[in-house]
């Protein structure tokens, strides 16, 4: 059987990379991790980075049939709800999400929201496989970086989201609300003990010191060889330590809050209030003696 074609997307202003994956036999393709364009400072969002998608999709006279998220990230917001509205796609998530919703619906009072991961047209379980075309997909549950990320093999290519970053920026956070760096190195373990030639996708890259040009293409074999967090060697509990103390150095992400609330919501905004606008809702925490009175 060919091996999935493999598309990559890089969105600069977030860092993130975004496939779109197609069996070329029946020409049936998923998208992973899409980006909706947010100017936060403007409050504006555009579109082109998933039209960018679509676009190269009919190009290749693909049919986009799933729009899939590794997770619920919080670094931007998701393109999924526009892919569905273009394409019929069905937007994907890991089961998990559950737990992100109940962790995040008070911190936004999203009384709107249900935290039954209703808002997605199908929630997967570990070990889930489905298909894209005549292809065969499988879930893989890893979570640490957050509760509920998942990774997607596909073929001999794992979309591994934030488990891993390349070898030379090392792995993903994992202090926010939910996320567990022990859990995190298990995860990484379930992906490093995949064949070493598997292909590993990764959904950032950050240009490493020293490095001039954006990458996101590795495998295990290099990974387990060169990640200067978990190459071979590295124990769980180095790795804990290393984890913890690099997150506590690590500020808040940008578009941290806007995402979050959004991407709980499968990318659906928060309802037009009564005249007509759609608003994001910021929760402020005074800290110590912050209160003027
Ligand atoms: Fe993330």
């Amino acid at each position: 059987m060919p091996e999935p074609v493999i598309r990559a997307f890089f969105d600069e202003p977030t860092n993130t990379v975004s496939y779109l994956v197609s069996d070329p036999a029946t020409k049936k393709a998923a998208v992973i991790d899409p980006v909706l364009d947010y100017d936060h400072k403007a409050g504006t969002v555009t579109t082109d980075s998933v039209e960018a998608i679509l676009a190269a999709a009919d190009e290749a006279g693909l049919e986009i049939v799933w729009a899939l998220e590794t997770h619920a990230h919080a670094d931007h917001l998701s393109g999924a709800p526009y892919i569905k509205a273009k394409t019929g796609a069905r937007i994907g998530i890991g089961e998990h999400i559950k737990e992100v919703q109940r962790i995040f619906r008070p911190v936004f009072n999203a009384t709107d929201l249900r935290t039954d991961g209703s808002d997605f047209d199908h929630l997967f379980t570990d070990g889930e496989r489905f298909r894209i075309g005549d292809r065969e997909a499988e879930v893989l549950y890893v979570p640490g970086h957050t509760p509920a990320d998942i990774a997607i093999r596909i073929g001999d290519a794992v979309f591994v989201g934030d488990t891993l970053f390349m070898p030379d920026f090392g792995t993903a956070r994992a202090d926010f609300p939910g996320g567990d760096a022990k859990k995190l190195y298990a995860s990484i373990q379930r992906l490093l003990a995949l064949p070493p030639q598997t292909r590993l996708f990764m959904c950032h890259d950050y240009k490493a010191p020293g490095r001039d040009d954006y990458a996101w293409e590795t495998t295990v074999a290099e990974q387990r060889r060169a990640n200067k967090h978990v190459r071979e060697g590295v124990t769980e509990e180095e790795f804990v330590a290393m984890r913890t103390a690099r997150d506590a150095t690590l500020a808040a992400p940008t578009l941290l809050l806007p995402s979050i609330q959004v991407n709980i919501r499968a990318g659906r905004f928060p309802a037009k209030e009564a005249n007509g606008v759609h608003y994001l809702t910021i929760p402020v925490t005074f800290k110590k003696d912050a209160h003027a009175s």
